[in-house]
């Protein structure tokens, strides 16, 4: 339950968060990023990050534990209500959460949204229920109905004609991205199971999309090293193991063409990438490439709250 928001109203926004980095600055570690958003860190590795808001002050905190939580937001909202000799500030924290327990979006608004955008057609219907039925619990990982429609939607808007995807699974976002390929485009598909993706081929056949995948089985990145080094890719989806997603987004980074896009998945991690409980491997890269991508001066970045979170990563 480490994470904790708190909304301040006050006049002064950037007052305090200025006199908040530079009093801490003493005890503790801080930072003012480009936008002018101020984190304080503790050495327990507890932080808050203060951004000023029209009319507030907002207080973001993250901890390990619930101790290391309570000893930051303590720090922060003394120090804050010192400082305003001029009027009363009231901080209240909401209660602290676990990161997993978090919903991007409201369910309600989640099934609405699901109810209105282009519904999926009956081949891609098809290949979700046989998927259901082939693979179990492993189903959860093929992308929404509304994720393959808006990955459809990307690769038409940019006119796509060499798109890169990394997990295939049973080819569910495959066939979303070729058929939106433009005349002639290819699909470069890399995953590791051939019992899985061969559920994809029956349905890419029947969708008439066959002929403009290569489907590649191997592990990805050697698939991705073995590419042309020159920048050829107009789309590329990144949605296999996680770890790897740093590798996978240079690999893919350095060989799309400028105007290109990297788009990743589950880049939310299920809440887990907002909360330093979750300290494995994968959730550390997860968090690590996100806040790497955001600074990441080689392209213009956007993350939304599509599913699990989805990152569009647009090179220069
Ligand atoms: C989340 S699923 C992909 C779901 C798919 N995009 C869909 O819409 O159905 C992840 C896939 O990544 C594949 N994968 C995991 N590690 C891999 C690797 N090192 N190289 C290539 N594929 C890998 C898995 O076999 C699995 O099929």
């Amino acid at each position: 339950m480490p994470l904790s928001i708190a909304h301040v109203t006050t006049d002064r926004p950037e007052r305090y968060l200025k006199q908040l980095v530079s009093h801490l600055g003493h005890k503790a570690s801080t930072t003012v990023d480009s936008q002018g958003r101020g984190t304080v860190t503790l050495g327990s590795g507890a932080n808050c990050v203060m951004t000023a808001r029209p009319g507030q002050l907002e207080l973001v905190s993250a901890a390990a534990d619930a101790e290391a939580l309570s000893r930051v937001q303590d720090v922060v909202a003394r120090h804050l209500v010192r400082f305003a000799t001029q009027e009363e500030l009231t901080v209240e924290w909401t209660a602290p959460v676990d990161g997993a327990e978090l919903e991007p979006v409201h369910p309600l608004v989640d099934s609405y949204l699901l109810r209105h955008c282009t519904p999926a057609d009956q081949v891609l219907h098809d290949l979700a229920e046989r998927t259901r039925e082939a693979t179990g619990q492993a189903a959860g990982m093929q992308v929404s109905a509304d994720e393959g429609a808006l990955l459809t939607m990307l690769v038409r808007m940019l006119g796509a004609k060499y798109a890169v995807e990394v997990g295939v699974f049973t080819g569910y976002s495959s066939l979303c991205i070729a058929r939106g390929l433009a005349e002639g485009g290819r699909l470069l598909a890399c995953d590791t199971n051939a019992e899985w993706t061969a559920i994809g081929r029956e349905h890419w056949e029947r969708a008439g999309v066959a002929d403009r995948i290569d489907l590649r089985i191997a592990p990805a990145l050697d698939t991705l090293r073995a590419l042309p080094d020159e920048p050829h890719i107009d789309i590329a989806f990144i949605d296999a193991d996680k770890q790897s997603y740093p590798a996978y987004y240079e690999e893919i980074l350095r060989r799309l063409r400028p105007g290109g896009v990297v788009v990743l998945d589950n880049v939310l991690l299920g809440g887990r990438s907002l909360d330093p409980a979750y300290q494995e491997e994968h959730h550390l890269a997860m968090r690590r490439l996100n806040e790497f991508i955001a600074a990441d001066d080689r392209v213009d970045a956007v993350m939304l709250p599509v599913r699990d979170g989805v990152t569009l990563a647009r090179k220069r």
